[in-house]
């Protein structure tokens, strides 16, 4: 059994790596300002320390209560569009917070340290799908904020020894299969429960930003990869670090159409979904597929909810079962 701290494990996919540490008998610690997290999307049996990374004497407190076996660092703001009007709240928030979070963790003697970082490293990537190798150059403050941190760690792993794994996630989608955690977000802009609300009619519609790019329908083409199987690949890439330190990009490795994602939600919920087709949205490049084969070869993960359909019907059991989110 280890004993792991989860910073912003009340968030989204935090939330389902907490599942997946309890699961495997493990004692899991979450730091959360619950600001976008939720309480409810603790499970008892993880303790809360309900505070802010910027918070040094908490954290403080917090670290020398161990020996902690990892740290999982999710807590940042991620709001693209956000960070474009606000650059130095996510310098700040996410660069500086990481980075004072990480000398903490080498202070406090922790040796395994693992990243919750973006495909937004990768503004307009020249090879489809996106390796590891492709060149870094992110199109906004929030993508460089990650490249911040990724940065930090590699100097952290130079010169202190500490072991890290940089995650670097595609469109996090779907919910926990057994219907424990869901996706809970204020305000909401990823595309799968925008359009399940749409299809529930708590959105008037889905508008498509953009139906002329090179695309087979026209529209956009993202890379959905299921929470659950995000979670597991945490703990593979976690195991990874006995040997040595990581960067993966994580995704299904396939590529679903706004269009198709918006066809699919209707298949599995048997309603109508009103769209309105509008004009592109500066900056989002046409296709971001990730190559997710080093992964794979590393460490024999292997997604278990690939298909774009599976991974609606959970997002979508969640949704009915929890009109209101988790109710705060
Ligand atoms: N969801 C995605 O598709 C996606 C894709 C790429 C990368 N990521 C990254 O994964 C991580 C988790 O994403 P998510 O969708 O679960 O986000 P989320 O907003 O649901 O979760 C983030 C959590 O961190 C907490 N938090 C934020 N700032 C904090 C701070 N300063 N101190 C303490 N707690 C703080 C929030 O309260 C929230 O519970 C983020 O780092 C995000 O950048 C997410």
């Amino acid at each position: 059994m280890g004993r792991y701290l989860v910073t912003g494990g009340a968030g989204y996919v935090g939330s389902h790596l907490v599942l997946a540490l309890l699961d495997a008998g493990h004692d899991v610690t979450v730091y959360d300002n619950l600001r976008q997290g939720h309480r409810g999307a603790v499970p008892g049996a993880a303790r809360l320390v309900e505070a802010d990374i910027g918070n040094a004497r908490r954290l403080d407190v917090v670290l020398s209560d161990g020996p902690w076996d990892a740290v999982f660092h999710f807590a940042a703001l991620s709001l693209v569009g956000e960070s474009m009007k606000m650059p130095f709240l996510y310098f700040m928030e996410n660069a500086a917070g990481g980075i004072r979070l990480i000398e903490a963790c080498v202070h406090h003697g922790v040796t395994k340290f693992i990243l919750s970082s973006t495909a937004a490293l990768f503004g307009n990537p020249e090879r489809i799908p996106i390796a590891e190798n492709e060149r870094v150059d992110p199109g906004s403050p929030y993508g460089e904020s990650k490249l911040m941190i990724e940065r930090t760690l590699h100097w952290a792993g130079k010169i202190h020894g500490l072991r890290y794994a940089c995650l670097r996630y595609f469109n996090a989608a779907g919910a926990d299969p057994a219907g424990r955690a869901g996706e809970d977000h204020t305000p909401e802009t990823h595309l799968i429960p925008l359009v399940i609300d749409a299809a529930l009619g708590r959105r008037p519609e889905i508008f498509v930003f953009g139906h002329d790019y090179p695309t087979p329908d026209g529209t956009c083409v993202r890379d959905y990869i299921h929470v659950t199987d995000l979670a597991d690949a945490h703990l593979r890439a976690l195991a990874r670090l006995d040997a040595q330190s990581v960067t993966y990009n994580l995704g299904n490795g396939a590529g679903h159409s706004v269009l198709e994602v918006i066809r699919s939600v209707e298949r599995v919920s048997g309603r109508k979904v009103p769209v309105r087709m509008g004009a592109r949205r500066e900056g989002d490049p046409a296709v971001l597929v990730a190559a997710s084969d080093l992964l794979r070869s590393e460490t024999g993960w292997l997604p278990k909810y690939a298909e774009l359909d599976e991974i609606v019907r959970t997002a979508w059991a969640w949704r009915e079962a929890h009109p209101g989110g988790y109710g705060d």
